[in-house]
Order: C-alpha cells, then structure tokens, then sequence
C-alpha cells in the first residue's frame, strides 16, 4: 500500500491506496474513531460491499448504521442532503460519532456536504468505489449538490478525515464507468505530466491501476496544497470541465456522463487554445487519439448556441469574462480570462 499526506489548513489526512476496504474497521480504530459509523451509500454499491464493510466496523466494535441512496447524479439535490440529515437525526449521530462515504463521485459529494453542515460538522471518510472519485472528488474536499440551475452550484469546502482507495472495487466497473475515471486520468496528463498522457495512450492493463491512481492523486495534492480554496492554481483542474459542465447540463446529467461530457469539453478546450495560439497546432488532435483510445467520445451534436447558454452558471465565470483553462503544451496547462462575448464567438468555429 502506497500513502499520500494531505496537508489542509484544517489539518492533515492520509490518502490510502491500495487499501483492503474490509480492514475499515481497524482503520478506525487507528484513526481514534468510536461511537457509531454512519455510512452513506447508493443503491448501486451497497448490495455488492456494504455487507463486508459493515462487518469489518462491527467486528471492532462499532454501532453501524447505513443510508442508502438512489444512485444517480439526478439525485444530487439539497433534498437527497435533507433526507440525510433525518436519517442522522434518527440514527442520533453525534459530532463524536463518523460518516462514512462508499461509492463514486455522487455518493461522496453529497455525503461529505452532508457531514459538514449537519451538526455543524461530523468527520467523515471517503471510501470511493469508482476510479472517478478515486482520482479526483474524494480528495481535496469539494463537496456539494447541484441545483436546477447548474453542477456543484451549491457546496462547502469539507476535508475528510481519511481516505481509503481499495483498487479491488475497480474489478466490478462498467467499461463506460471506467472510461468514465480515464477521462479525468488524461486529464491530469494534460495539465501536468505529459510521460502520463503517454502512458495513458500506449494503454493501461488492470495491474497498473494502483500506480496510476498514485500517480494522479500526488498531481491533485501537488496542486491542492498549493491552492485549497480555488483561487488560482487549483482551477487548472478543471481543464476541460467548463465546457464540460455545459455538456452536462444540456443533456440534463443524463446524456453524457461526466467523464464523456469533460472529454468533449478537452477537445474544445483545446481547439479553443488553438485558435487564440496558446496551444500548438496538433494538440486538438493528440487529445482526441488518446481520448478515442479509451473509449470517450470528442465530439457532441450539441449545438455552440446550447452550450454557451448552459455556460452561464459557471462559477468560473467573474463579470464579464470565463477564467478559461487553455494548454501551452501537453503537461502544462495555463488560465486564461475570456470575454464571453469572444467565447460565443470561439465556440462557432466548433
Ligand atoms: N475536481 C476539481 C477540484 O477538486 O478542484
């Protein structure tokens, strides 16, 4: 098992990979954990491992008590957030006690929303179950809901107290699920590591997922530890996600999933960079070999006008401008101000 220290000014958490998720309990028990564990978990992945997992905490001697979800990302609503804090209420959690997030991103975005307001405040631990949450939401402590206006509208910063990748649960994804985390791996290439985009395109077999989970989840805290709150740095790692997020909201979050929806949005990112000149010709093209590779789409019968209106809740969006995330080359990306109005224009040519 591999560690990564995150260092927060709330404090420090480890990020544990390579973990077996039926030691939970003992992890716990490390941690100084007592009391009851809440978890939260979806439709999806309690049946396949709440059951180890809810054993391995009551072996150690804790009250276990689950909430299960529907899965979805239409579910990511304030009232899934009511329904768990009811749930908190009638399980009588305490701030001594602890929440525990198990599955993807959803799961724990919610979760760990949840935990940071109820009560003003529970710890909890991230157990993601997909290769998405894995590499990017369970670490660096955004958590929120969307609301019928736009993605991850509403939301707090809320580090967890742990977080425990076990790759075994990548065994049981979907191919599109895993395509899914390969989005947001080719991501971190691209904004970073350009010997990780090449790694990525000569193709990755199952017994190199651990090392590329480390791999992504030391360029997140590389960039998180310089940047907790997302005023500089930190928005690089949304490369791809702004068109991306319009993607989303356009196909209702049901059309694309949220890795397919970020790697249409890499592709005009890209193209957007190529135009302006920041990003060398070839780059657009690059991406798209990379990104068919791994089966996730790069293009979308969306049109520039739908987009651009979905783009108006971004919260990258400061007055009249986008702070645009652009390439200067693969393994380096830089924010741009865009005047919407040259945005409009830029995704016309699309
Ligand atoms: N998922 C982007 C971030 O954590 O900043």
């Amino acid at each position: 098992m591999k560690t990564i220290q995150v260092r927060v000014s709330s404090g420090a958490y480890t990020v544990n990979i390579g973990a077996d998720y039926k030691l939970i309990g003992h992890r716990l028990r490390e941690l100084g954990c007592s009391g009851k564990v809440s978890i939260v978990s979806d439709t999806n992945v309690f049946p396949i491992y709440g059951g180890d997992l809810s054993d391995s905490l009551e072996k150690k001697g804790f009250e276990v008590h689950y909430t299960i979800l529907d899965a979805g990302e239409e579910y990511k609503t304030l009232s899934t957030v009511e329904s768990l804090y009811k749930a908190f209420h009638l399980q009588g959690l305490t701030r001594s006690d602890t929440i525990l997030a198990l599955g993807g991103g959803v799961v724990g975005d919610i979760t760990g929303f949840a935990a940071g307001t109820y009560l003003r405040g529970i710890p909890y631990v991230q157990v993601p179950t997909t290769l998405l949450a894995q590499i990017d939401s369970s670490v660096g402590g955004k958590t929120g809901v969307d609301t019928g206006d736009g993605k991850n509208l509403v939301g707090m910063f809320n580090q967890p107290m742990d977080v425990l990748i076990d790759p075994a649960f990548l065994d049981t994804l979907s191919l599109s699920i895993r395509a899914d985390g390969m989005a947001e791996a080719i991501k971190y290439g691209l904004i970073r590591d350009d010997g990780l985009y090449k790694r990525i395109l000569r193709g990755i077999d199952q017994d190199e997922m651990e090392t590329l989970i480390y791999d992504c989840v030391s360029i997140k805290n590389a960039i998180v530890a310089q940047d907790e709150f997302d005023q500089g740095e930190r928005m690089i790692l949304n490369f791809g996600h702004t068109i991306g997020h319009a993607v989303e909201k356009c196909g209702n979050y049901n059309l694309y999933t949220h890795g397919q929806a970020v790697a249409i949005g890499m592709v005009y990112a890209a193209a957007i960079g190529e135009k302006l000149q920041i990003t060398p010709a070839g780059t657009k093209d690059r991406i798209v070999q990379v990104l068919q590779k791994n089966g996730l789409p790069t293009e979308t019968t969306l049109t520039p006008e739908q987009i651009f209106e979905a783009l108006g809740s971004d919260k990258k969006k400061s007055g009249s401008h986008i702070q645009f995330i652009l390439l200067e080359r693969v393994g380096k990306a830089v924010i741009v101000p865009i005047e919407t109005y040259k945005l409009k224009e830029l995704l016309q040519f699309m």
